[in-house]
C-alpha cells in the first residue's frame, strides 16, 4: 500500500545567545544531524520544513524549506507558528540552557580583572509543547548525555518532555560525523543503534529514524481507524 507523505517539521542546529552586540553564548552543535535527517524526510516526498540554527551545513534536497534562526527564543516562536499543521516534529536543535540576562546595548570593554555575566534559564521549549501539540502528532527529543547516564536521564525526559520518542546519544555525538543512539519509547524497549566499534554515519542513521517515525505514524493512525 503507499501511504501519503508525512508533514514534516525538523529543528536543527545549536542557538546562540547574545551578550553584547558581537559575542554569544553558542554550542559545538553542527546541524549535521538535523539537515540529514530533512534530507531524508524530503526525499522520501514527505513536505519538509528545516528550523536551522547559525550552522554551516545546509540541505541538498531543493524541496526541503528552510527557516533560519539565532536565540532560542527565535526557534520557539517558529516551532509555535509551525507546529499546528504537521504531523511530526522533530527537535535536534541543541538549545542553551542559559542565556545572559541582559545584553549589553554597547561591546564590553576589557577593563577590570574579571566579569561576570549572569545567566538566566532558557525555557525548556520542547516540554512547553505538551499543551499545543495535537494528539495525533509525532514529537520526537533528543538527549546528548555522558554514557553513564544515557538511558537513565532519556528515561527521565521522555517523561518531563512528555514526547514520544527520545533518541539518546553520548556527549561523543556532537560535531561527529557519526552516531551512537539509544531509541526510548513508552511502548517499546529501548533500541540501541551503532555501537563505540561500529557509529552509524549520521546520514544512514537519519533515514533509519525517518522511516521508524514514518511507520510510527502508520502504526498510530491505523490504531485509531481500528479502535471502535
Ligand atoms: O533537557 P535537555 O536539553 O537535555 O533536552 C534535550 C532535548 O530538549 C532536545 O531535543 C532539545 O532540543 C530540547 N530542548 C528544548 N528547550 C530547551 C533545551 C532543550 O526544547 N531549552
Amino acid at each position: 500500500m503507499i501511504m501519503p507523505p508525512n508533514r514534516y517539521l525538523i529543528a536543527a542546529g545549536p542557538t546562540r545567545e547574545p551578550i553584547d552586540p558581537v559575542r554569544y553564548i553558542g554550542n559545538r552543535s553542527s546541524g549535521r544531524l538535523g539537515v540529514a535527517l530533512a534530507d531524508a524526510a524530503a526525499r522520501r516526498g514527505h513536505a519538509t520544513t528545516l528550523l536551522l540554527g547559525p550552522s554551516g551545513v545546509f540541505p541538498s534536497d531543493p524541496s526541503v524549506l528552510t527557516e533560519r534562526f539565532e536565540r532560542a527564543e527565535e526557534l520557539e516562536r517558529l516551532i509555535r507558528d509551525r507546529l499546528h499543521d504537521r504531523d511530526i516534529f522533530i527537535m535536534a536543535a541543541a538549545v542553551a540552557d542559559y542565556r545572559p540576562r541582559t545584553r549589553q546595548a554597547d561591546k564590553i570593554r576589557r577593563e577590570g580583572p574579571s566579569l561576570t555575566i549572569e545567566l538566566e534559564q532558557v525555557p525548556d521549549i520542547l516540554a512547553g509543547l505538551a499543551d499545543v501539540r495535537r494528539p495525533h502528532q509525532l514529537i520526537v527529543g533528543f538527549a546528548l548525555e555522558p554514557r553513564s547516564k544515557l538511558l537513565e536521564s532519556a528515561q527521565a525526559k521522555l517523561e518531563r518532555k512528555q514526547v514520544d520518542m527520545i533518541v539518546a546519544n553520548p556527549l561523543e555525538t556532537m560535531d561527529a560525523t557519526t552516531i551512537e543512539a539509544l531509541l526510548i519509547r513508552h511502548d517499546a524497549p529501548p533500541e540501541s543503534v551503532g555501537s563505540t566499534h561500529a557509529p552509524l554515519d549520521k546520514q544512514v542513521f537519519a533515514s533509519m529514524l525517518i522511516d521508524r517515525c514514518d511507520a510510527l505514524l502508520d502504526a498510530r493512525a491505523d490504531s485509531r481507524s481500528a479502535s471502535p
